[in-house]
Formats: structure tokens, C-alpha cells, sequence
């Protein structure tokens, strides 16, 4: 099967993102993906990893394996309360975190929606254990911050945060990007974290990306004009109020947790992780 255009929303990426962590639960650690399992996740992943890279299930498992143990280890340590996770998705870091954790998950308003009544009923169930999360939609791409201020705000009040920004930003622009790491800056103080995932420009080139492209272009019909993007490290080097603390790559994680990339590294999209502190 090949999609045709209009057929993928960003949304829908949310979907397949999870369904890669199921499929090596033991490398993502992420026991809860398997409940988010549906038919069009299922074509749609199969069809991507085919005309992508095949290694695209492992990047995501140690892309959200590498955000796990960052987030046990500063919890650990008493360094955060509250997960503030922009474009959440279908990730399930508040089932795998300690529950005193307060999570707020920021999404397109489709993507909460559902998120928040499924999650609702698989609680009142048993399947997921009770959490503190408060969800707010928005779409990235509009004049968003002074509303979702106000709500992060009442929620998240003088607690210790830690946002977390994981598969995003490659649909946004430069402006949008810029402009949300200002937001970040306006909600959080001294010591608060953020965690970033980015492609730098040692992508292009490589076959996987040349794919990713042509696949994005050919079926994604609603990521930011001018999006699709990379990012150089000098981005994350050069902000004002933060430190980088931590700079991992696929590479370097897979090491990290005893995992041996399979494919050839042009056709690996090789996604680096940062973790930034505010000065
Ligand atoms: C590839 S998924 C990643 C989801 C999750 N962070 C994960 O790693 O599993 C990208 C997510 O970003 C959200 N997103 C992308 N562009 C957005 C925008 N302009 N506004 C709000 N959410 C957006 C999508 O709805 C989707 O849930």
C-alpha cells in the first residue's frame, strides 16, 4: 500500500510514533503503546518504515527510552513536579513515572480530546493507574501563548518543571520554533529543564532523509509552511537563558542502553537529543 496525498495528518504521526515503541517494548520501556494499537496506525506505520527506514522503530524506542531515564533520574533527585510535555502525542510518561509527578500535555486539540476521554475510561478500568494531568489543545501555528500561559500557570503554580519537546519540531517552522523556546523561557525559572529532539543538518544527504522528504511531501498535508526542518546544535548552544547540559544522539543512546543499530547509518534519520537548564 502507498499513501497518497491527504492522506496523513500530523495528528496521525502521533499514532505511529507509539506503535514504534510497541514494537520493542523492551528497548522503550514503554509498556503502556500497545494499548493505542489501531488499523490505520498499522498501515500507515508499515508503509513509512517500508519507504523510510526500517530503523525508524528503534530510533523512537531509544528516543523515548533516552527522556525516561533522564525524567526517573531528575525525579529521583527531587529536581522536577511538574512534566510539561508539548505535542504530547499518545506518549505515556505519566503512567511511567512516579505518580506525584502533575503532568500537563499540550496537543493539537484533536489529539487531546481523545487522548484525555480514552485515557478517562481505561482509568475508571483498572488498565492505567490514576494520574495528575490536565490537558490543553492548541495548534502551534496560532497566537497561543498568552492563553496557554494563564492555564500552565494555574496549574502548574511555583512548582519545578521539566517540558519536554519530542517529534515536533520538525513539523514547525524556524519562526514557530523560535518563538515557542521564547514561551518556555516566559513559563519557567531558574533550575527548570527542557528537553528537545531535533535532526541537525549532518542529515541531509543521508538516503533516509532524501526518503523522509519525499514521503513528507508526497503524503503530509498539514505540517507548517517552511517546516520540515533541521536544527544546528549552535540553536541550542546560543539561548540566552540556558545551559546544555546533555547532547545524545541515536548513536550514542543505542551504546548507552546495549543496543546495535542493524542498518547501514545513511539509512538510519539519526534524531538528537538535548536537555537543556535554565540559567
Ligand atoms: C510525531 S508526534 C510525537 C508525539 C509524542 N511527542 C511522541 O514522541 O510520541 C508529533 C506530535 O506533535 C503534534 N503537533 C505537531 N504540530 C503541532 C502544532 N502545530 N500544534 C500542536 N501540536 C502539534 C502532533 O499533533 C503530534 O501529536
Amino acid at each position: 500500500m502507498s499513501l497518497g496525498k491527504k492522506d496523513i495528518h500530523v495528528s496521525d504521526t502521533a499514532f505511529v510514533t507509539c506503535g514504534f515503541r510497541r514494537l520493542n517494548e523492551k528497548l522503550s520501556q514503554d509498556i503502556y503503546a500497545k494499548l493505542w494499537r489501531n488499523d490505520k496506525a498499522e498501515l500507515l506505520l508499515k508503509d513509512y518504515t517500508k519507504h523510510v527506514s526500517t530503523e525508524e522503530i528503534e530510533t523512537h524506542c531509544i528516543r523515548n527510552r533516552y527522556f525516561l531515564e533522564s525524567l526517573r533520574l531528575l525525579i529521583e533527585k527531587n529536581q522536577i513536579e511538574t512534566l510539561i510535555n508539548f505535542g504530547a502525542g499518545f506518549s505515556m510518561y505519566p503512567y511511567l513515572l512516579d505518580g506525584h509527578i502533575t503532568h500537563i500535555e499540550i496537543d493539537k486539540p484533536e489529539v487531546v480530546d481523545y487522548k484525555s476521554s480514552v485515557t478517562k475510561e481505561w482509568i475508571k478500568e483498572g488498565v492505567l493507574p490514576h494520574r495528575n494531568i490536565d490537558y490543553i489543545g492548541v495548534d502551534f501555528s496560532t497566537d497561543y501563548q498568552n492563553s496557554v500561559l494563564n492555564k500552565i500557570q494555574n496549574i502548574q503554580k511555583d512548582t519545578s518543571c521539566f517540558i519536554l519537546i519530542e517529534g515536533v519540531l520538525f513539523f514547525l517552522n524556524r519562526k514557530e520554533t523560535e518563538s515557542i523556546f521564547d514561551f518556555f523561557d516566559t513559563i519557567q525559572s531558574q533550575g527548570d529543564f527542557i528537553g528537545s529532539v531535533s535532526y541537525t543538518d549532518e542529515i541531509l544527504g543521508t538516503r533516509a532523509y532524501d526518503r523522509l522528504i519525499d514521503y513528507a511531501s508526497k503524503g503530509l498535508d498539514d505540517a507548517s509552511e517552511g517546516g520540515l526542518q533541521c536544527i544546528e546544535n549552535s540553536f541550542y548552544e546560543g539561548l540566552d537563558h540556558y545551559k546544555l547540559i546533555d547532547h545524545q544522539d541515536y548513536f550514542s543512546c543505542s551504546k548507552q542502553f546495549n543496543h546495535s543499530p542493524k542498518s547501514d547509518p545513511t539509512d538510519i534519520l539519526n534524531e538528537h537529543f538535548y536537555i537543556l537548564q535554565k540559567k
